[in-house]
């Protein structure tokens, strides 16, 4: 299949005439890749279940994963899911549109290859121009999840989803980089109390200031997660990953001892510990949380087989979206120490 490729600059017309065509697609049944303010996802019809369909074969993403149902506005939220608990509404006010996904009782709008056979869906309205008129041009809901292979890094630039998915694919809206860089927090709003089943961009903090109390799903971290999708490998960089906790000085020495042994080290670690270390391999992933939360997914691409054996990466607080990056780095990671 050839994959048309949009590239969005500032010019307004061109970007009208693109995301007009890529709605086009959609409506017909079409897969097309677009930013949102997190990553790029990987669209289609909810609604057309041969449309659905398309996303797990370009992607080889296993069926039992229920996809995320985009909608441009609260209107078109309610359109999809059946009656939920007061304080959605109080968190759709703070947080739509935003990094936050609201699982919700499915009113069988959106076809069963997108709730992979759950009586809820995942819903979210993104905070990305590009997604939004995407959404109100074609005025359905599109289920997307991140525009990567499965198992591989979600795709924070147009070359990332250009590198996977091209020939697999019939568009794709290319905006340069994603803001947020790790995906939505996704949150089971079905009981009294929410529950968060996946950290993302929107803190468990921030939620606190708005629903008060806020529980954190015990399995993430666990083996049987309550998100389907929690329990696959996920976000693997193409050489083994090495989490390591405790500092520059302690990656300093497996640095050292690794490099006699012969092996080659790339290394991933904020732009204050990349000043301290000295390895020739290095990617400084910026100064602050938000800044690294916005660079991961590009530093973990970066590093090829080939080019080096291991790629040691810096653990980081699990504070704010931290929680989010570690949450991605342990899953990505064959060692952690
Ligand atoms: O930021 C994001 O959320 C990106 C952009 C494209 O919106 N999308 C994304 O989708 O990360 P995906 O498919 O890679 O991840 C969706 C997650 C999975 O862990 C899935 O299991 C969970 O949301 N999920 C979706 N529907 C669910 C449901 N009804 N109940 C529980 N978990 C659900
Ligand atoms: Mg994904």
């Amino acid at each position: 299949m050839e994959t048309i490729r949009w590239n969005l600059k500032n010019n307004y017309l061109y970007n009208q005439k693109a995301i007009k065509g890529a709605a086009e697609l959609l409506k017909s049944g079409s897969t097309v890749a677009f930013p949102t303010e997190t990553v790029y996802g990987l669209g289609a019809d909810a609604t057309n279940a041969a449309a659905v369909s398309k996303i797990f074969e370009a992607k080889g993403r296993p069926q039992d994963n229920p996809l995320i149902a985009h909608v441009a506005t609260k209107n078109q939220l309610t359109r999809v899911v059946d009656t939920y608990p007061p304080f959605v509404d109080k968190l759709i006010g703070v947080f739509a549109p935003g990094p936050l996904t609201f699982v919700l009782p499915s009113n069988g709008t959106c076809v069963e290859n997108v709730t992979a056979g759950l009586s809820t869906i995942g819903v979210r309205i993104p905070d990305h121009p590009v997604a939004c008129q995407l959404l109100t041009e074609s005025d359905i809901p599109i289920a997307a999840p991140s525009a990567n292979i499965s198992g591989k890094p979600s795709p924070t630039t147009g070359n990332h989803v250009w590198a996977d998915l091209q020939g697999k694919i019939a568009g794709i809206l290319d905006a340069g980089p994603t803001g947020v860089g790790v995906e939505s927090t996704v949150i089971d709003c079905t009981n009294e109390i929410p529950i968060i089943l996946r950290p993302g961009g929107i803190t468990k903090e921030q939620l606190e200031t708005v629903v008060g109390s806020i529980m954190i799903d015990p399995t993430i971290a666990g083996d049987q997660p309550a998100s389907p999708g929690m329990k696959y490998k996920h976000y693997s960089p193409e050489v083994p990953l090495w989490l390591v906790e405790g500092g520059y000085a302690k990656m300093q020495q497996i640095i050292d001892e690794e490099q006699k042994n012969d092996r080659r080290i790339g290394v991933i670690a904020s732009t204050r510990t990349t000043q301290l270390l000295k390895v020739d391999n290095i990617i400084a992933l910026g100064w602050g949380l938000p800044e690294i939360a916005s660079h991961l997914y590009e530093a973990l691409r970066t590093f090829k087989e080939g080019d080096v054996d291991i790629i040691l990466c810096e653990a980081f607080p699990e504070e704010g979206i931290g929680q989010a990056i570690m949450n991605r780095l342990k899953k990505a990671a064959s060692v952690y120490i």
